[in-house]
């Protein structure tokens, strides 16, 4: 894997760059917060940080025998219970994954985590409900969005009468929550989100490991590829370290140059979801006390047809990472199928992933020449272990972050809110005195609401 930070620096991107002195002044303070940081893991604060090292010989054992019964398998969890798997399944699975023959894949794989009812009709539609597994993931254990759902799959799975407790897994607390009770009371085998891991941070727990094996996935090589990169994020030197550099750039960005965005960019189908991911990673993490950095997703080469135009001369206030492949799984050659036009003629033995690499590299020529600071990450292959190493280069990141932010990275107070206004409003006992705050909110009365 390569980092490329040279286009964040002001002698490529002018007064928007960074000076490069930047890492001899922050070298000090960088290794004030390292050393809180090793202390903490030392105490077992920081259990994401040791996930590389688990055994996942239950979760491989458990996946095969789902594997073979079920035709469907569906997770139903959101935020860090759901986006960590539509990641994992979208990078490291073919594109069409769910449309290959039965031959070719493992049991077809859904994301539940929305509740829009005509997600779970459009769902229902296509899987047979006897023959699908249901893994409802949630760390609280009540989350409303998944108990909603988890609440239909259950009545309906009841009232046909089908295949009962080997349906339905549970991955949760493993101390508390309704969740964990009733899966007891149910019989549900139980997988876990160990405590002091947050949501955002389990993609690499049960939580994402034991749907990523189900569909066939090398759950221990991104294990291993997480391991490897923890060499790296261990280091105690800022110029060594990639992901105290990758928070500390983005930092002082933010702060002195005013890029209160970051974009990134693979140019990847296969790792868009990825950003997905990391979205929810950084600003649920660091948008706190007025504080953080807008998070926002591209996909090369669709947006540079869609947002690039901005980019390049709006507003300067983006910070944007590429996210670059250099050998596909697969590729195509182009041959002149029209000779004498000029539109054809140029491609002629070029491949397809050359005309998207050539893409990224003008769209980081352009935005360079008109200093807009972007640097980028090059993967050989998008393979488990690769994925494995740029998860946990991120989580370290956006850990590190909280330091220099000067916020807890790890606590979602505004997430919160919103889940205990939704209670209130929903009737859940023991939010009964936050209901008429949030009536008031919803009322449009003496509101300003046009009805047209
Ligand atoms: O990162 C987080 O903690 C949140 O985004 C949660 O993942 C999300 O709210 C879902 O919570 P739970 O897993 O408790 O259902």
């Amino acid at each position: 894997m390569r980092i490329d930070f040279s286009n964040l620096l002001s002698d490529r991107v002018g007064e928007h760059g960074l000076d490069p002195g930047f890492i001899k002044e922050y070298e000090s303070k960088i290794i004030d917060f390292h050393r809180d940081l090793v202390s903490k893991r030392k105490a077992g604060e920081l259990p994401f940080l040791e996930l590389p090292y688990q055994d996942v010989s239950r979760i491989i054992s458990l996946a095969e025998e789902v594997r073979s019964s079920f035709d469907a398998f569906v997770v139903i969890g959101i935020g860090g219970s759901g986006l960590g798997n539509v990641m994992l399944q979208n990078a490291l699975n073919p594109v069409f994954y769910n449309e290959l023959p039965k031959e070719k894949r493992g049991p077809k794989f859904y994301v539940l985590d929305n509740v829009d009812p005509e997600k779970l009709s459009g769902l229902l539609n296509v899987i047979d409900l006897e023959r699908t597994c249901f893994n409802v993931i949630s760390k609280s254990g009540s989350t409303s969005e998944t108990m909603a759902n988890f609440l239909i799959i259950h009545n309906l799975l009841r009232e046909k009468g089908v295949n009962g407790p080997k349906q339905i897994i549970i991955t949760t607390d493993p101390e508390k929550g309704d969740l964990l009770a009733i899966a007891k009371e149910k019989g549900f085998r139980t997988l876990v989100v160990p405590p002091g891991v947050g949501g955002r941070f389990s993609v690499l727990t049960d939580v994402g490991l034991f749907p990523a094996a189900v569909a066939g996935l090398d759950i221990k090589a991104l294990l291993q590829g997480a391991g490897e990169m923890d060499k790296h994020t261990s280091k105690e030197l800022l110029s060594e370290n990639p992901a105290y550099l990758l928070a500390i750039t983005h930092y002082l960005l933010n702060r002195d140059k005013g890029k209160s965005i970051s974009v990134l960019m693979p140019y990847s189908e296969r790792l868009y979801s990825f950003a997905d991911w990391y979205r929810q990673l950084w600003a649920e993490s660091l948008g706190k006390d007025g504080k953080g950095q807008t998070p926002i997703k591209a996909l090369g080469t669709v947006d540079q047809h869609s947002q690039i135009q901005l980019y390049n001369s709006g507003p300067n206030d983006k910070v944007i990472t590429f996210l670059k492949v250099e050998e596909f799984a697969s590729d195509f050659t182009l041959s002149n199928e029209f000779p004498g036009y000029k539109a054809c003629g140029y491609f002629e033995g070029h491949k397809l992933s050359d005309i998207l690499n050539s893409a990224q590299i003008g769209t980081t020529t352009a935005l360079t020449k008109k200093q807009r600071p972007n640097m980028c990450i090059t993967l050989n292959r998008i393979t488990a272990q690769n994925i494995g190493k740029l998860i946990y280069l991120y989580e370290v990141a956006t850990a590190f972050s909280g330091y220099l932010y000067e916020i807890n990275p790890f606590d979602q107070p505004g997430v919160e809110d919103g889940k205990k206004a939704m209670y209130a409003l929903l009737g859940r006992e023991g939010y009964a005195e936050q209901a008429d705050e949030v009536r008031k909110f919803a009322s449009s009365e003496d509101g300003f609401v046009l009805e047209v």
